[in-house]
């Protein structure tokens, strides 16, 4: 497969015929993206990895982002046969695959949907109605001068204006370890080249992105709730498509680890309601028992995907498909 090229609708299957490479970006900038398999249980051998360029649409660096799956994201809608009436992304988090749909016309709407407020004003300030509210935002992030004890006070402050709730979050997400917006996530200490706080801040590129993302707001809606919602507001179109990302499983590794402010789901639910939708679904998680089961039940495709991390470690995740 020529992983170079923009694929088209003339592509062959919607599915996922494996192997299929994955191309990254930085996601987690430390990591590589390897292929995937057809089996949850033997995973084939790591082939060649091919680091390309996806255009990072996000103001945000997400804990668990997909960026790196956009390629293959992209692949799977376009080669669906139908154009989606609506894309969803029920648990939109930093939206990396939904803002490729909406940037690239892929469908003819996309919904994103959240359930953490402070992720949720972020979206509200780019999609929302208010340019007053967006240029604030704007031009907070242009002007701060940013050290360490600004941005102590920005995150110990008490917003109340959604602006100021959008600028604590990105604050947050710029200057706390791992981009890690959930309680007791502590601050960039060293940070890329001793920079600290500064490391992962650059002020032009993210109103740009911002910019961008306003001007194409008339396709996107974003809502702040709960997945199960959406989903079930979606469930009888058969012309709506799902990308869902959730947090991880409850038995998979990182399950400990406390990545988001909603870090629990009920998995089984969901898949019983994605099994109940009426149009195609991708579902992103965690390669675990527990998943691969739930996945097995339901009769859904399951493919391996493989990354290997810079320090040679083998990460899996599963991508599961629902035709
Ligand atoms: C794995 S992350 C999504 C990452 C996203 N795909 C990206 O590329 O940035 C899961 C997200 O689901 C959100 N979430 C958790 N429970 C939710 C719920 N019941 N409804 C909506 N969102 C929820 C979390 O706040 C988190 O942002």
């Amino acid at each position: 497969m020529n992983t170079d090229r923009i694929p088209t609708s003339q592509d062959s299957a919607g599915s996922l015929a494996p192997p299929f490479a994955l191309q990254a970006n930085f996601a987690y900038p430390d990591w590589e993206i390897g292929l995937t398999g057809t089996s949850a249980e033997s995973p084939p051998p790591f082939r060649a990895v091919n680091v390309s360029q996806v255009k990072q649409l996000s103001p945000f660096r997400y804990p668990g982002g997909k960026t790196w799956l956009v390629p293959e994201v992209r692949r799977w809608v376009t080669g669906l046969g139908v154009r989606p009436s609506v894309f969803v992304e029920p648990f939109a988090g930093g939206a990396s695959v939904g803002l490729t749909v909406a940037v690239e016309n892929l469908a003819d709407r996309v919904v994103l949907n959240e359930l953490d407020p402070d992720v949720a004003a972020v979206w509200k300030v780019i999609f929302g109605p208010s340019d007053d509210c967006a240029i604030w935002l704007f031009e907070e992030i242009l002007s701060a001068e940013l050290t360490e004890p600004f941005v102590r006070s920005i995150i110990d402050s008490e917003p109340q204006t959604l602006g100021e709730r959008a600028f604590r979050t990105i604050i947050k997400n710029r200057c706390q370890r791992g981009g890690i917006l959930a309680p007791g996530a502590g601050l960039v200490k060293a940070g890329e080249k001793g920079r600290g706080v500064l490391s992962r801040w650059y002020p032009e590129t993210l109103v740009k992105r911002m910019t961008t993302l306003r001007g194409i707001r008339s396709r996107v809606e974003f809502i702040e709730g709960d997945a199960f919602k959406v989903i079930e507001h979606h469930a009888s179109n058969p012309a709506a498509t799902y990308m869902i990302d959730p947090p991880y499983s409850l038995s998979g590794k990182k399950a400990g680890a406390r990545l988001y402010l909603h870090n629990r789901i009920d998995h089984e639910r969901l898949f019983v309601d994605i099994s109940k939708v009426a149009g195609k679904c991708l579902m992103s998680y965690d390669d675990t028992q527990e998943v691969s089961g739930l996945a097995k039940q339901h009769g859904f495709d399951i493919n391996k995907v493989l990354m290997k991390s810079s320090h040679h470690k083998i990460l899996h995740e599963l991508l599961i498909e629902k035709t």
